[in-house]
């Protein structure tokens, strides 16, 4: 894994303490990446599970490997072996001050406890406040799921009463997409090549799209997704870094600060995102789903224009749009650059593309350059795809939950979402969430509702995914 971030001075946690590992996100994420790393001999502390259940350390070594065997994933018993033996429980009531005081007993070793906390967010301060009385906070870091409040408000409500007993520098926000091809790798790609960097401007670019689809639906997670809506659940938060590391300019550092105001420069840039250019949609049978309100209006497909003001990207568009029970699951942004002169010799017909440059980041992560080209099957430039898949060229990358408890352990900042950043992202959003249009219904399986194409209506529209 490559680190932005002088990692040789940042100190590592010495255990890393789970809280809410008898839950969900342990079973489909947590132990997999806990034996991936172990495999590839990263993990290097004890792992303290904690949790309101009443198991023993044995139910949670079975856990464990039922739940890594459920991810498919083969299991090595001696790598197994490696990880089971770092595992101990703790069982505790977060509302107990005794839970902190048995945590303190488990971890009295610990010069670093990383505290992960896998728990619904309305508990996050309810714990952290524990482990501050217990004073396990002093030295440790706190690392949070999403989601980080609902509008601006919330956000910052959430923030100030973690702050009040943790200091930001030391509060991981997770936003799994800045463990996969996350900033660092755009900023990479972006800034290692000579070629990329004088074209990727307001100066040969006309528009950017991001499309994030799923052809799934929302399965069980009813209860969860009804209040929230494709705008809160994957916009407001993955598709902006995803933005933020397309747009930015580069640090001129790769320390943690330095990266991150350079991040937090470019959410300054981007205007408040405008509800005429804001399209929801929601697929028929979404009010079948368990959990979902009766007449819920919640949008399943969103679809979006923002606005950069600065140098680099005034006058181009970014295009978004996410949905669920889509046609494929792809995750793309792509640059469509300016189209060239015709000039006299027939460079252009009707069925033309412009240049374009696509970063997938999901299935498996890639660049595609479309360029044109005289082919041998038409007498005019017909479209050439130059496609490199990075996991054939640099073998399988680690999956974003290992890079970030990775990241976590070894201090790696960066990795992480900074409250500024929050803050911005939903100031960007807040007049959509306020003044939200009509939810307009599509059929699964289409590219949501019609109206989206008048989002994109005059550059070209909607183009890919690259699946
Ligand atoms: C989650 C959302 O944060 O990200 C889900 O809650 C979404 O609705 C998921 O499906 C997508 O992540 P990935 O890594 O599967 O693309």
């Amino acid at each position: 894994m490559a680190l932005i971030t002088n990692v040789a001075t940042t100190p590592k946690g010495d255990v890393l303490v789970i809280f809410g590992i008898t839950g969900d996100l342990a079973r489909v994420m947590t132990f997999r990446s806990l034996y991936r790393l172990e495999q590839r001999g990263m993990l290097e502390c004890p792992v303290v599970g904690v949790a309101v259940d009443d198991w023993t350390v044995d139910q949670l070594i079975d856990r464990a490997r039922t739940s890594i065997i459920a991810t498919g994933e083969t299991l090595d018993e001696e790598v197994f072996g490696r990880l089971a033996a770092r595992l101990s429980y703790v069982q505790g009531d977060f509302l107990d001050a005794e839970t902190y005081r048995r945590v303190g007993a488990a971890i009295a070793a610990a010069k670093l406890p990383v505290f992960y906390l896998e728990i619904p967010p309305g508990l996050f301060a309810t714990v952290v406040k524990g482990l501050s009385e217990a004073g396990l906070t002093t030295h440790g870091r706190v690392v949070v799921e999403k989601p980080f409040g609902h509008d601006l408000a919330s956000a910052r409500a959430l923030a100030a009463e973690l702050h009040r007993y943790i200091d930001e520098s030391r509060l991981y926000r997770i936003d799994h997409y800045l463990g996969k091809m996350g900033l660092e790798e755009i900023l990479y790609l972006r800034f290692a090549n000579t070629m990329l960097e004088p074209v990727w401007n307001r100066n040969y670019v006309d528009s950017v799209q991001i499309t994030m689809a799923e052809e799934f639906g929302i399965a069980d997670r009813g209860h969860f997704y009804d209040p929230v809506g494709a705008l809160r659940d994957v916009v407001v938060n993955h598709l902006m870094q995803v933005v933020a590391a397309v747009a930015m300019e580069a640090p001129a550092h790769g320390d943690p600060q330095t990266l991150k105001d350079a991040q937090l420069s470019l959410f300054r840039a981007v205007d408040e995102a405008d509800p005429k250019h804001y399209v929801r949609g929601q697929f028929d049978g979404y009010h079948d789903v368990a959990g979902v309100a009766a007449g819920s209006t919640t949008e399943t497909f969103c679809a979006l224009r923002l606005e950069i003001e600065n140098w680099r990207w005034s006058g181009v568009p970014f295009f978004i749009r996410a949905g669920k029970e889509l046609p494929v699951t792809a995750t793309e942004v792509r640059l469509i650059f300016k189209e060239p002169p015709k000039l006299g010799f027939g460079l252009r017909d009707t069925t033309s593309q412009p240049d374009q440059l696509v970063i997938r980041l999901d299935p498996s992560t890639g660049v595609r350059i479309a360029l044109n080209a005289r082919r041998a099957d038409a007498p005019l430039p017909r479209p050439i795809d130059l496609d490199a898949v990075f996991a054939e060229a640099g073998g399988e990358a680690p999956t974003p939950y290992e890079v970030l408890l990775f990241a976590a352990m070894a201090g790696i900042s960066p990795r992480f979402v900074r409250q500024d950043s929050v803050e911005e992202m939903w100031r960007v959003m807040q007049p959509l969430i306020d003044a939200p249009p009509p939810v307009r219904a599509y059929a699964p399986g289409t590219w949501g509702p019609p109206e989206a194409d008048t989002i994109v209506e005059h550059h070209g529209g909607w183009r890919g995914p690259w699946t």
